[in-house]
């Protein structure tokens, strides 16, 4: 039906007019065929739609965004990690992308699947996050890494399996930190960071905040319950470069993702 004439004259009328389509996708169709007219998945056109309904308010921003954890390698089996599952940042690339800014999204290994329109850059380690970010940072405007860093990574040869009675204890060399040097090269662009924290520890975030040249920190209590680590929702106080600090309840990440975006549009 899809490929019958009049359905396409009809098609390029609407879209004359102004019309926005979502889809067609390809696959099996109602009549038994294969081919192009399927409907798309009912999930696409939610995001089609919420997408379209959002106020561009960020289409000047090319914004770059870290996400999910890191692994350091101890040998090409074992590897030291964290409990991040990358959400909080995907809900940030993705609340960014519906309102209209460019994404490169610099990720460790998650099982969220990537927001379309992001240009996403799978990564590791640290280290690899690290040359991702330096690369893209040229052209971004604004930066928001929520990344959970590895800290440390083993030292020595990561390419042959150790034998187990060959490891008596780990020798761990520290990494960069990205955020900071980040910071450090920042010009005119917004930069926000978060804080994991055992605790809502207000003096550890400003410091973090001050070290890494930073305009917002999201002070992220991660033992708090529907917070920090694997959860969809999370509860965040969030304190800007002249100390002022703002308590936010517990709320989806794709609503705190907007409430970063709107406060980082204020700095
Ligand atoms: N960060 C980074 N590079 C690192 C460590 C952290 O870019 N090597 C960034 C994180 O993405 C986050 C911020 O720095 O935005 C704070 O990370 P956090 O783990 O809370 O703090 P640390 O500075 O690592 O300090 P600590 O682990 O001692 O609390």
């Amino acid at each position: 039906m899809y490929r019958n004439p009049l359905v396409q004259k009809h098609i390029k009328e609407l879209k004359k007019l102004g019309t926005d389509f979502i889809g067609p996708a390809t696959g099996s169709l109602a009549c038994g065929d294969e081919g192009e007219g399927r409907m798309v998945e009912v999930p696409e056109i939610i995001e089609a739609a919420v997408t379209t309904l959002t106020p561009k308010d960020l289409s000047d921003q090319n914004m770059l965004v870290t996400a999910g954890p890191t692994r350091e390698a101890i040998d090409p089996v074992r590897f030291i990690s964290n409990r991040s599952s990358g959400k909080m940042g995907f809900a940030i690339a993705l609340a960014a992308l519906r309102r209209g800014a460019k994404v490169t999204l610099v990720s460790g290994p998650s099982s969220e699947s990537p927001p379309e329109g992001a240009l996403f850059v799978p990564v590791e380690s640290a280290s690899e996050m690290e040359a991702a970010v330096i690369k893209h940072l040229p052209k971004s405007t604004s930066v928001i890494m929520s990344a959970a860093v590895s800290d440390f990574r083993p030292s020595g040869n990561h390419k042959v399996k150790l034998k187990k009675e060959d490891i008596r204890s780990l020798k761990l060399i520290k990494n960069n930190d990205i955020l900071r040097k980040v910071g450090s090269k920042k010009g005119k662009r917004a930069l926000v960071g978060f804080a994991a924290e055992s605790g809502r520890n207000i003096e550890n975030a400003k410091q973090k905040l001050k070290k890494k040249y930073l305009d917002l920190i999201v002070l992220n209590d991660i033992s708090e319950a529907g917070a920090g680590f694997d959860v969809d929702t999370n509860i965040v106080t969030i304190i800007d470069k002249k100390g002022k600090t703002s308590d936010y309840p517990k709320m989806k990440k794709i609503e705190i993702a907007n409430v970063i975006l709107d406060r980082m549009l204020d700095v």
